[in-house]
C-alpha cells in the first residue's frame, strides 16, 4: 500500500511548458525512507526464493559440478535511497550477508590416477552491496516513468567448507566454481533490483491517472509540468492541476502564482495547492455559456 503510494509519488511530464504549478508535492527524505523501507522487504523476499543454476566446469584433469545450490540464509544489512542526481535517485544496499549450501561432485583423472566423490558444502559470503540509479521521467501523456539504470554490485570476504573429498583436488576447482555462484547471485540481484523499480514501480507510476472526472462534465487535469527534481530537501513534482472542460478540454485563461519555498523536512510530504486549482474549478463552474453549449 505504501509503495503504491509513494512510488506513485515519483512523478514526471512532458508538456514542458513554463508555467506555474497548480499542485506541488514534495516528498521529504523520511518520505523517500518509507519507499526504502518496502523495497528492501521486497528485494530481500525476492532473494531468498532465486534460483541458481547448477555450476559445472572442467580444468585439466577434473571435471566438477555444484549443485541443489540453495540460498540459506540471505539478509540485507542496510538499505538507502538518496539524491543521486536532479532528476534522479541512487538505491544502495550494503552488508549483505549471504549463506548457501549444496551439493558437489567431481571427477579426477591423471594418467591411471583416478578419483571421484561427492558431498556437500556450504559457502558464506559476506559485506556484499550494490547501487543503482533510477531515473525519474515522464512518458508522452504526462504520467510519470521510472526507469533503473546502472547495477553496480561489490562483495566482501568469502567463507567456504566442502565436506569430504580430496583437498588437493577441491582446490582446484572451489575457487572457480564459487566465484560462478557469486556471479550468477550479483547478476540475479541486480535483476530482481531492476524489476522491482522498472515493472513494479513503472507500472504503480505509469497508472496513475491523470486526468481525473470532477462531475459530469468536468476533469482535474494533473499531468505534471515538468521532470520531478530531487534537492538534498525534497524530492518535488509539479502537477498542471487545471480544471477543463471533460470534452472541450479548453483551458484557463491565466496561470497559477508561483509557491513559496519550502525546506521544511521535518514531515515526509507536503502538499501545496494554488488558489489557481480552485478558480479554474470556480470558472467552469459560473461560466454558463459554455454549459450551454455543452
Ligand atoms: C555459514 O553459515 C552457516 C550459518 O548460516 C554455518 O552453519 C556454516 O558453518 C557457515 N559456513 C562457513 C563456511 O563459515
Amino acid at each position: 500500500m505504501w509503495l503504491l503510494i509513494i512510488f506513485s509519488l515519483f512523478i514526471f511530464s512532458k508538456c514542458l511548458s513554463a508555467r506555474n504549478p497548480g499542485i506541488r508535492l514534495q516528498i521529504t527524505p523520511r518520505g523517500i525512507n518509507i519507499v526504502n523501507t518496502v523495497a528492501a522487504v521486497l528485494v530481500s523476499k525476492n532473494a531468498k526464493t532465486m534460483k541458481i543454476t547448477n555450476q559445472a566446469g572442467r580444468d585439466i584433469n577434473v571435471e566438477y559440478e555444484l549443485k541443489d545450490i540453495k540460498i540459506k540464509k540471505f539478509q540485507l544489512g542496510k538499505s538507502s535511497i538518496t539524491r543521486y542526481t536532479a532528476n534522479s535517485l541512487k538505491w544502495t544496499a550494503e552488508n549483505i550477508d549471504l549463506d548457501i549450501d549444496g551439493q558437489y561432485q567431481y571427477k579426477y583423472r591423471r594418467f591411471s590416477v583416478k578419483y571421484s566423490d561427492k558431498g556437500s558444502f556450504t559457502v558464506n559470503f559476506s559485506k556484499m552491496a550494490f547501487k543503482i540509479q533510477i531515473q525519474l521521467g515522464t512518458d508522452s501523456s504526462g504520467r510519470p516513468a521510472v526507469r533503473a539504470s546502472q547495477c553496480v554490485h561489490a562483495y566482501g570476504p568469502i567463507k567456504y567448507v566442502f565436506h569430504g573429498g580430496k583437498d588437493w583436488i577441491l582446490k582446484l576447482f572451489a575457487e572457480k566454481a564459487i566465484q560462478g555462484i557469486r556471479n550468477k547471485f550479483q547478476n540475479n540481484l541486480c535483476v530482481i533490483v531492476k524489476t522491482l523499480v522498472d515493472k513494479n514501480a513503472q507500472r504503480t507510476v505509469s497508472n496513475v491517472n491523470v486526468k481525473i472526472p470532477l462531475g459530469n462534465s468536468m476533469m482535474v487535469d494533473y499531468r505534471l509540468l515538468s521532470y520531478p527534481s530531487v534537492s538534498t530537501y525534497h524530492l518535488e513534482v509539479d502537477f498542471k492541476g487545471t480544471v477543463l472542460w471533460r470534452y472541450g478540454q479548453t483551458e484557463a485563461p491565466y496561470s497559477a502564482a508561483s509557491f513559496p519555498s519550502n525546506y521544511d523536512t521535518t514531515k515526509m510530504a507536503y502538499i501545496a495547492i494554488s488558489d489557481y486549482l480552485f478558480n479554474t474549478m470556480f470558472i467552469k463552474l459560473t461560466d454558463t455559456t459554455c454549459l450551454c453549449s455543452t
